[in-house]
């Protein structure tokens, strides 16, 4: 995949990237992970920032961090919003060389591989020659992706199922890797593999805005970048968002995504 079919560009992404990122969340996965003050981070995929400045916060005093991402449009609003001292951003893609950039004690790749089906392998390999032994990747996705919800309509649902598989076979997208991640860790040897499973986008009673913001786009986003076909919606596209928006709005449905954390150490050779 290239930075100009990312299945979730558009105009907005750096504000709905922004928007559903919660601080404390990434401040409690990443001391689950290991993190520590004086570490030298990679923030790879790290979108417009948010999650860059929080992981350099927690590496405080003499940590360095780096954010990677391969969108122009990202790193400028990175650079524009979190850049401050001990941290640079890059505009590069994570399944290119990173070498010239040095080697570093914590890894961190959250809801990247997700957007690599087939290249995730190749992707984690590569990062990999940039962690120090005795250093810390941690890989993070979600599994399932969208598919969990009730009480949901009967044609919704399979709408949604078969828009999910559409994505991973036009568009490299992976829902199911989460349950992939340990497999990235155990395949490589890596030491003290650790995993936890947990709730993401919990969604019960009133909707909130950063919730009804992040889902809606997906849905008005994705759809359109496979140009899927919405045969059982006379009204078409539209007619399925306003199926989404009644179930989605409705305080009564219950909507989840399992998150998978998965950490686990470089060797020393
Ligand atoms: C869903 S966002 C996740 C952002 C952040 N990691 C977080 O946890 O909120 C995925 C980001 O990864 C970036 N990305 C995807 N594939 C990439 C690649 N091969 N190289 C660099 N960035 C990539 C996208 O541009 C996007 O900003």
């Amino acid at each position: 995949m290239t930075k100009s079919n990312y299945l979730m560009e558009s105009g907005d992404e750096s504000l709905r990237l922004e928007l559903k990122t919660d601080d404390s969340k990434v401040v409690e996965q990443a001391r689950w992970a290991g993190i520590k003050p004086g570490m030298r981070v990679a923030d790879l995929g790290c979108g417009p920032g948010k999650t860059t400045a929080a992981l350099h916060r927690l590496i405080q005093p003499n940590g360095q961090t780096i954010g990677i991402d391969f969108s122009e449009k990202r790193i400028n609003y990175a650079e524009n919003n979190y850049q401050e001292k001990g941290i640079a951003f890059h505009c590069r893609d994570i399944g290119q060389s990173l070498e010239d950039l040095g080697k570093f004690d914590f890894i961190w790749v959250r809801f990247v591989l997700e957007y690599h089906l087939d290249s995730a392998t190749a992707i984690v390999d590569n990062i990999l020659k940039i962690l120090k032994p005795g250093g810390i990747i941690c890989l993070i996705d979600l599994d399932n992706n969208c598919l969990n919800h009730f009480d949901i309509p009967e044609r919704l649902e399979r709408t949604i199922y078969n828009i999910m598989a559409i994505l991973q076979e036009k568009s490299n997208f992976d829902p199911f890797a989460g349950r992939k991640l340990y497999s990235h860790l155990f395949t490589r040897n890596l030491a003290d593999i650790q995993i936890k499973v947990a709730g993401h986008h919990v969604i019960y009673g009133d909707l909130e805005d950063s919730d009804a913001f992040n889902w809606l786009k997906k849905a008005e986003i994705a759809p359109q970048k496979i140009g899927f076909n919405f045969a059982e919606y006379d009204g078409g596209h539209d007619e399925f968002l306003e199926e989404f928006k009644r179930f989605f709005y409705n305080p009564a449905r219950f909507t989840y995504s399992p998150i998978i954390l998965s950490r686990g150490i470089k060797p020393a050779i």
